[in-house]
């Protein structure tokens, strides 16, 4: 079993061997995960950690679970067997209150549209904001203000409405509103999916900025090699409804399986993996951003 792999089962036992990041703190903990629709099997006893600090990226070929694994970390799909805790605690055990206060610790933002049509950008972003009942309305406008200046738009933009912007934009005010409780950790799916390639580099570079200076988590659902090699200090693989790798991507591609041959080593994504730095540690700022 190559290292990778053995990293797809973390048992928290002697062995495992600490990668890049200081702190190994786990923040989610998947373990024995099964999940079935009917008889059809999605995942098939799933183990994996996300570490403190790190952007951890999973992939998979369409329909591979990649999804439903984020619904089930986040409580809005049951496991068929098996456990998921996040910050410790497991969302199926939890009362409502105390899901909804657990809840509040993560930022999400979805694979599709995300944003209400009827809402302005403004009030897009202080919808989590109202929903806690908790500030004065005053005090709501300016905190999404604030998020709205964050993620790289201004003032001009809060009365827009979500069909006047741009695809960048959009996934700009979306994340925007995932940030508006100051979560500690970060849920994107396909953030860059739709975007063309120069949007889709200016938000890597908003979120390595955001990252580093909001000391984030992020678990990230990606199809895009750049944005994948861009951003990710690991990358879990979905294939055969099992987890088959999760190591920093020099380790994943030494993993033989057709899907991990065809997704890493073909011509494009050699040339994406050359952006990867030499240590291959991809979240070190490149020259100039530091
Ligand atoms: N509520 C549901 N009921 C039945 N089957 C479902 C349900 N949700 C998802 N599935 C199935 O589970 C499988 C995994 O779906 P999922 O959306 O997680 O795929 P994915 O890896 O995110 O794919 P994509 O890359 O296309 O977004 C698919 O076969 C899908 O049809
Ligand atoms: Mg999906």
């Amino acid at each position: 079993m190559s290292a990778a792999q053995a990293n797809a089962t973390p048992d928290g036992k002697p062995g495992r061997r600490p990668e890049r990041k200081a702190d190994r703190t786990p923040v989610i903990e998947v373990r024995d995960l099964v999940k079935r629709f009917g008889k059809a099997v999605v995942h098939d006893h799933v183990n994996l950690d996300v570490y403190r600090d790190e952007v951890l990226s999973i992939v998979g070929g369409s329909g591979s679970g990649k999804t439903v694994l984020l619904r089930q970390i986040v409580g809005l799909e049951r496991p068929t067997s098996g456990s998921i805790k996040v910050f410790g605690e497991d969302p199926t055990q939890l009362r409502p209150a105390q899901l909804q206060a657990l809840r509040n610790r993560w930022g999400l933002q979805f694979q599709r549209g995300a944003l209400f049509s009827a809402l302005s950008v403004i009030d897009n972003i202080a919808l989590p904001l109202r929903e806690l009942r908790a500030l004065p309305d005053n005090l709501i406008c300016q905190a999404a203000l604030l998020k709205l200046q964050l993620v790289g738009l201004s003032a001009r933009d809060a009365d827009k409405m979500p069909a006047d912007l741009s695809g960048g934009m959009i996934k700009r005010v979306a994340l925007a509103r995932a940030l508006a409780l100051e979560p500690e950790l970060l849920f994107l799916d396909e953030p860059t999916a739709g975007l063309d390639p120069m949007a889709s580099d200016d938000y890597v570079a908003l979120i390595r900025e955001l990252r580093r200076e909001l000391g984030l988590t992020v678990v990230m659902i990606t199809h895009d090699l750049d944005t994948l090699v861009a951003l990710s200090d690991r990358v879990a693989v979905l294939a055969d409804h099992k987890l088959i790798a999760a190591a920093p991507i020099p380790d994943v591609v030494k993993v033989d399986h057709p899907f991990i041959r065809e997704y890493f080593l073909g011509e494009r994504a050699q040339r994406a993996m050359q952006a990867l730095p030499p240590h291959g540690q991809p979240d070190a700022a490149p020259p100039g951003e530091a």
